[in-house]
């Protein structure tokens, strides 16, 4: 028998079915591939409001196959009813959500309705179809300014900064109370540190829409021309350059924590479970390091200066990621510079097209 036909047999025979909700989005994208290669069977629920139809292009081209994508808002209880029966879903690792800091201060009932509205519902539908088993995106932003570093899982959540911040804190507090409540649920919440980037084919990555917000996509769009000049925010900050701190993880570690982390949950059966978890290197860069390290890798001068501190940024935070290590058994393996190089492999690819 053929290695799909196999592949095929072996999907049939056991639940094994992931739904990825946001599965078209960047850090969904790579996460599809991890829980494939590690014998899942993942199905997308995206409504493409913040991804591209071409990164299930790119996902085919990967995994060999065509994996199923349902084109719709996840905050729609009907639609998840239907897609969970149908698809014999076994459990949910749940991305789908917005997340521009500022539009989400500009918008805030936005932000509440979709990020929140959306994980009450597929809770819901959860509970009406028996599953259990969840993966929630949660982000090192529950932090804010920490009172030391690297951080750990029971540090105090602060207030959040943000509206988007707090969405992801309030997210939490619903899974948490759901598990307190005795109710059938197995649920982790990741808290990720800064993602950055691509799949090594450079078949799917990061697709910003319009100007980026986050770094490492500025440094590559700078370098490729296409944005003039990156400002570096504040020099000035009490660190050893005094440019800001953070816990660059490559999107493929990341990745493999969710699957990982499910993995820990088990199979199926009573009881309740809430747990959280720091994903992150456990090593702090400065942006002037990535700058550096870039133009080491790329051969390339960088067009940077230093400009104004950036209205929000804290200093410094990078993960004590222990925690993972010893109950999920995962640790980070890829390096700063293998991420800033397949970061530039997706870059230059994509202006190939
Ligand atoms: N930076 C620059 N210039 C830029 C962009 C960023 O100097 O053009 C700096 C920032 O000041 C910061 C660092 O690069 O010091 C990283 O900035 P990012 O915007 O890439 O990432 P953040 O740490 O601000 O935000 C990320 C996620 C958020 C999440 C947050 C949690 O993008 O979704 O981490 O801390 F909420």
């Amino acid at each position: 028998m053929c290695l799909p036909c196999l592949r095929l047999l072996k999907f049939k025979m056991t639940n094994n079915t992931i739904l990825v909700t946001g599965g078209a989005g960047y850090i969904g994208s790579h996460t599809v591939v991890a829980l494939a290669e590690a014998g899942y069977r993942p199905v997308i629920i995206d409504d493409f409001s913040n991804s591209q139809q071409s990164v299930l292009d790119g996902l085919k081209q990967i995994l060999g196959y065509e994996v199923p994508c349902v084109v719709h808002d996840c905050n729609d209880p009907a639609t998840l009813l239907d897609l969970f029966q149908r698809e014999n879903v076994r459990g949910v690792i749940h991305f789908a959500a917005f997340k521009a800091v500022g539009e989400s201060m500009a918008e805030p009932l936005k932000y509440y309705r979709n990020n929140l509205g959306s994980l009450i519902t597929l809770l819901e539908v959860m509970l009406e179809t028996g599953v259990t088993d969840l993966i929630f995106s949660s982000s090192c932003t529950v932090y804010g300014e920490p009172d030391s570093l690297p951080v750990v899982e029971t540090m105090p959540v602060k207030p959040a900064a943000s509206v988007y911040g707090n969405t992801k804190q309030v997210g939490e507090e619903i899974l948490r109370d759901m598990a307190a409540a005795g109710k059938p649920v197995k649920i982790i919440s990741l808290r990720y540190f800064n993602p950055i980037g691509a799949h090594p084919s450079a078949l799917i990555g990061e697709l910003p829409l319009g100007v980026p917000n986050n770094l490492v996509p500025y440094i590559t769009q700078t370098a490729a021309g296409i944005r003039e000049q990156l400002s570096v925010f504040g020099d000035d900050y009490p660190t050893p350059d005094g440019s800001c701190i953070r816990d660059y993880i490559h999107v493929m570690d990341l990745a493999e924590a969710h699957v990982a982390a499910l993995q820990a949950l088990g199979q199926p059966g009573p009881g309740s479970h809430y747990d959280v978890f720091n994903i992150g290197t456990g090593l702090g860069h400065s942006v002037l390091e990535l700058v550096r390290t870039f133009e080491n890798l790329s051969g390339r001068r960088l067009n940077y200066r230093i400009g104004p501190r950036r209205a929000g940024d804290i200093t410094a935070v990078y993960a004590d990621a222990t925690k993972a290590w010893e109950q999920l058994g995962w640790s980070a393996k890829r390096s700063l510079r293998e991420a800033l190089e397949d970061a530039w492999r997706w870059q230059q690819q994509l202006e190939k097209k």
